[in-house]
């Protein structure tokens, strides 16, 4: 059977890892544990891109080896992806033999083939970017756009792919899988990148300029182009003999950010690929960046960032996790600010979702021993509560299939809401008090209702709040099935469950120390 196979992008480990490399690990690691939901068998890849000019940069500008600043910085990301709760199935760097090995081979098949040449490079090159720059790159008054950060000029002997040959065959791929790029403005912004004529791609480097790469395996006097080792992870993690293995690729989804799209994953890669007689990816889900209040763009490179850490020791991961896949519509731009921050733990988390767990805790605690009930009555209100149930599911399930997690969380925040209303319009404290055996009864439903739909409702959250799914499900002695299809119907599987007799998930923040999610 073949894997449901997710990657992102490798980071740089030419610096430490900012809000924006914790969510695209997010966000990706959200899309595994739905799909895991969903019945999928998920194999999930991350990783860290190690070579190149800025790396070599960042070890020199350091003092150290190359190799034991990669070893570093690497740690540094993995630690940070552990700390988020990301669920990769595997983590690869470019700097392991596994990967090396690949790279080689598809290099040697294309050299054998004739896709190959030797030729006099004369261009620009950015190295925050990695990447040639070309004519049309300028902007309108002939500077550089401020994303390729310092431009120099380069005049060197070099190796050439044969880029342009395929150039027509992409076009006509493009157009016959529509669906190749999400969202699918971006498909249309590669086809019109591909009006022009595509250069060769120089995917060289002479090794007296940088050492730090890949030898190429035909001349030793030059390492392999950063670009064209580092999208070849993607197949080097599940290569078997000569071929990425059937049980894995094509991948799903490569998740990628907006600058990465065009052109190395929307040209040079299927190209690569096509090449070398391996099929492309299914698609490329392409996310927008976190922007500093002003709309500047985080960066590594100028230093610009906000440490993800920071907010995850204060506030716990799931708030962070929350945070970032709340507030971003995927494909879009979003400005993180810690108001904004605050302002979503204050009223989604701690307000809505930790008073309801807490309260209704604390109720059963109070109202019936701790134990949950059984329902007894069907009326007007568990009714109006069942129906919206089903509703926030079927919706919520399928805006996820879509990416949109931002409005899934939304129609479930509405329903958590939905929850707190109705147990103010039964108010069991009132119904305790009376002696009256209808009253118990109703008593008894509400307990029971109140139970059946928090339980449904923090499961929707798991893929985003995982640690908080689970502490609630443990509050309600509840054991979850692995796959929503069980999971999400409205049933009686609580009925005598021992609580816990409260919870708190999201503290004040000034009156609370930090959870331990
Ligand atoms: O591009 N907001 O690595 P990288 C959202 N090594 N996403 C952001 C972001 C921001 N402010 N800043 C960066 C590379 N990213 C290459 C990838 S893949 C074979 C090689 C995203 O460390 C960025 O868009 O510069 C990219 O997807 C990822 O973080 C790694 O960026
Ligand atoms: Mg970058």
């Amino acid at each position: 059977m073949k894997s449901f196979y997710l990657t992102t992008a490798i980071d740089y480990v030419n610096g430490s890892p900012h809000i924006g490399h914790a969510y695209e690990k997010v966000l990706t690691d959200v899309i595994a544990r739905f799909r895991r939901l969903m019945g999928d068998e998920v194999f999930f890849l991350i990783g860290t891109d190690e070579h190149g000019q800025k790396v070599q940069m960042g070890a020199r500008k350091r003092g150290i080896p190359a190799q034991q600043f990669v070893d570093n910085t690497a740690a540094e990301f993995r630690a940070l992806y552990d700390r988020l709760g990301v669920s990769y199935d595997d983590f690869i760097r470019t700097t392991e033999e596994r990967h090396q090995r690949v790279v080689r081979e598809i290099l040697q098949r294309l050299h054998d083939q004739g896709e190959i040449y030797r030729a006099e490079y004369r261009g620009f090159y950015s190295t925050r970017q990695e990447q040639f720059l070309q004519e049309k790159d300028r902007l309108p008054d002939g500077s550089w756009p401020e994303i390729f950060g310092e431009v120099t000029e380069l005049v060197e002997s070099n190796y050439f792919f044969k880029l342009r040959a395929y150039q027509d065959w992409l076009i006509d791929y493009l157009r016959t899988h529509e669906d190749f790029i999400f969202p699918r403005f971006r498909q249309k912004q590669v086809l019109e990148f591909l009006k022009e004529p595509l250069n060769d791609l120089c995917i060289s480097r002479p090794r007296e300029r940088l050492e730090w790469g890949i030898p190429l395996p035909f001349d030793q006097d030059f390492v392999t182009y950063v670009w064209f080792d580092a999208l070849v992870n993607y197949v080097s993690a599940v290569w078997s003999e000569g071929a990425p293995r059937a049980d894995r690729w094509p991948a799903d989804f490569h998740v990628i950010g907006k600058d990465i799209l065009v052109p190395p994953h929307a040209v040079y890669w299927p190209i690569m690929l096509h090449a070398a007689g391996i099929a492309p990816p299914k698609s490329l889900l392409v996310h927008g960046w976190w922007l500093l209040k002003g709309g500047q763009k985080m960066s590594k490179s100028t230093g610009a960032a906000v440490d993800p850490l920071d907010l995850v020791d204060r506030f716990g991961v799931d708030a962070f996790r929350y945070f970032l896949i709340r507030e971003m519509n995927v494909g879009q731009d979003s400005e993180f600010s810690v108001e904004l921050f605050l302002s979503r733990y204050n009223s989604d988390l701690a307000n809505d979702l930790g008073n309801l767990v807490n309260r209704a805790l604390n109720m059963a605690g109070r109202y019936s021993a701790g134990v949950v009930p059984a329902p007894e009555v069907l009326e007007e209100p568990e009714r109006e509560l069942q129906a919206l149930w089903s509703r926030t599911r079927d919706e919520a399930i399928s805006l996820c299939e879509g990416f949109q997690f931002h409005a899934a969380l939304e129609r479930t925040l509405t329903f958590i809401k939905a929850i707190n209303r109705y147990v103010e319009q039964r108010a069991p404290w009132k119904l305790a008090k009376s002696s009256e055996p209808a009253d118990q009864v109703l008593l008894r439903t509400a307990l029971a209702t109140m139970t059946e739909a928090l339980r449904l409702g923090v499961t929707l959250l798991a893929p985003v709040i995982p640690g908080t799914t689970a502490k609630v499900n443990a509050a309600l002695g509840h054991t979850p099935a692995l796959k929503w299809s069980d999971e999400l119907q409205w049933g009686t599987s609580l009925t005598g469950a021992k609580l816990q007799p409260g919870l708190v998930l999201f503290p004040r923040p000034e009156t609370a120390k930090p959870p331990a999610v």
